[in-house]
C-alpha cells in the first residue's frame, strides 16, 4: 500500500468542478472535513443542461458556508485559457492539482472536434505548462497532478479485462485520442520537470446529477415523453458501469499519494508518472442494466407501474466510435490504494432514479 500524505491546510485546485466528478469530489473533500481549500475553476459550458452545473454548485456553496475546516472558492472560466491558468497557479499556488476539466463524450467528438482540441489538449497543456513553473525561483510548487483520462484508451482491443499494461495505440474516437495524448503528454513533462502526476482512466460513471449526454439519463429522459429509447450493436453490449462515489473515493486516495521521484542509473529523474484504471471490474449487459434502470423508475415513482417498455425499446447497430465491452482491471488500484469500486448497480441507479424524481419532478 502506498503512503498517504496529510491534506490538511493544503489548496488543491479541481477543474471541471461543476461538472459531475469533480462536484462529487469537492462535496466529499468538503464533508470529510479535511481542512483543505479548495479552488474549483469550470466553464460551466453548456455542452449539456446548464442547469444540472448549477445545481451542483449550489449544493458546493450550501455545504462549503456549514464546513469551519475547509474552503471553497469558484472561478469561472476556460483551461484554454493560458491567461487565466497562470493567473490561477500565482494567486493560489495549488498543492494539488486535479483536472477533471474536459470535453467529453464519444459521439459528440465526431460532430465537435474543436470542443476537444480546445479542452482536451490546449487546455491540459496549459495546466502542464502551470505545473511545470509552479516550481521556478526554488518553490514548492504542485505535489500532484491527478488528471482523468477515460477506459475509452482501450478502443477495441479484444483482451478483457484492460489493463494499464496493455497496448492502447488504437483510438477509435477523437476523443479517446485526446484522453490518450493527455498521458503521452503528462509522461514526457513529468520526465523533465519531475511533475508528479497520476492518470485515471474512469469506466462509465453514473448516479444521481450526472451527465444527460449518457445512456441512463438519456433513456430516462425520453421514456418520461413518451419517445423510443435505442440500444446500441442490438444489447449486446457490457459496460463497467462505475458508480459515481466509487470514483471519487478512488480519485481522494489516488491524490493523496503521488508517484515517488527518483533517479535512473543514468542520473536522470525517473518520470514520477502513473496511470490506473477506476472501474467496477464487473462488466454488465447493456439490456439487463437497462432492466435494473426500468425497476428502479418505477420504484421511484418516475414512470408509471403498467408502463410499457418493450413498445419504446428499438434495437439498433452500433454507432460509431462505440465498443463492445468495457472491463477494468483494478489490481494495481487494490493494490496500491486498498480500494476497489464495489457499488451494484441496482443501488446506484436506485439514487438515480430517486434524485431524477426530485430534480425534474
Ligand atoms: N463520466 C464518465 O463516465 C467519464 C468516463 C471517463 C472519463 N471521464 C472524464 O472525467 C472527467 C470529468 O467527467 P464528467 O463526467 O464529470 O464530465 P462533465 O462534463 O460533467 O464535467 C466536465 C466539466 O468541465 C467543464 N469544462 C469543459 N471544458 C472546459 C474548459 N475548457 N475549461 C474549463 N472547464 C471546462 C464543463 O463545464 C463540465 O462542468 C472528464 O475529463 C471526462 O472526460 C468521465
Amino acid at each position: 500500500m502506498k503512503e498517504m500524505m496529510n491534506v490538511n491546510g493544503k489548496t488543491i485546485l479541481i477543474t471541471g468542478a461543476a461538472g459531475f466528478i469533480g462536484s462529487n469530489l469537492v462535496l466529499e473533500l468538503l464533508r470529510t472535513n479535511a481542512g483543505v481549500h479548495i479552488i474549483g475553476l469550470d466553464s460551466v459550458n453548456d455542452y449539456y443542461d446548464v442547469s444540472i452545473k448549477e445545481y451542483r454548485l449550489n449544493q458546493i456553496e450550501q455545504l462549503a458556508s456549514k464546513t469551519q475546516t475547509s474552503t471553497w472558492c469558484f472561478i469561472r472560466g476556460n483551461i484554454a485559457d493560458k491567461v487565466l491558468i497562470e493567473d490561477v497557479f500565482d494567486t493560489y499556488k495549488p498543492d494539488i492539482v486535479v483536472n477533471l476539466a474536459a470535453q467529453a463524450g464519444v459521439r459528440y467528438s465526431i460532430t465537435n472536434p474543436d470542443a476537444y482540441i480546445e479542452a482536451n489538449l490546449i487546455g491540459f497543456y496549459n495546466i502542464l505548462e502551470a505545473c511545470r513553473h509552479s516550481y521556478d525561483n526554488g518553490e514548492k510548487g504542485v505535489e500532484h497532478l491527478v488528471y482523468a483520462s477515460s477506459s475509452s484508451v482501450y478502443g477495441s482491443n479484444k483482451k478483457v479485462p484492460y489493463s494499464t499494461d496493455d497496448k492502447v495505440d488504437n483510438p477509435v474516437s477523437l476523443y479517446a485520442a485526446t484522453k490518450k495524448s493527455n498521458e503521452l503528454m503528462a509522461h514526457a513533462y513529468s520526465k523533465l520537470y519531475n511533475i508528479p502526476s497520476t492518470g485515471l482512466r474512469f469506466f462509465t460513471v453514473y448516479g444521481p446529477a450526472g451527465r444527460p449526454d449518457m445512456a441512463y439519463f438519456g433513456f430516462t429522459n425520453k421514456l418520461i415523453k413518451g419517445e423510443t429509447i435505442q440500444i446500441f450493436n442490438y444489447g449486446n453490449c457490457k459496460r463497467d458501469f462505475t458508480y459515481v462515489d466509487d470514483i471519487v473515493e478512488g480519485v481522494k486516495r489516488v491524490m493523496q499519494a503521488p508517484p515517488q521521484k527518483g533517479n535512473g542509473e543514468d542520473g536522470l529523474p525517473l518520470p514520477p508518472y502513473a496511470v490506473y484504471n477506476i472501474g467496477n471490474s464487473h462488466p454488465e449487459n447493456l439490456l439487463d442494466f437497462v432492466d435494473i434502470l426500468q425497476q428502479e423508475l418505477i420504484r421511484a415513482d418516475v414512470l408509471p407501474e403498467d408502463y410499457d417498455f418493450d413498445a419504446h425499446k428499438e434495437l439498433v447497430p452500433m454507432q460509431p466510435g462505440d465498443v463492445p465491452i468495457t472491463y477494468a482491471d483494478t489490481s494495481a488500484l487494490e493494490k496500491d490504494f486498498g480500494f476497489k469500486p464495489a457499488t451494484s448497480l441496482r443501488d446506484g441507479l436506485r439514487k438515480f432514479a430517486e434524485w431524477y424524481k426530485e430534480f425534474y419532478m
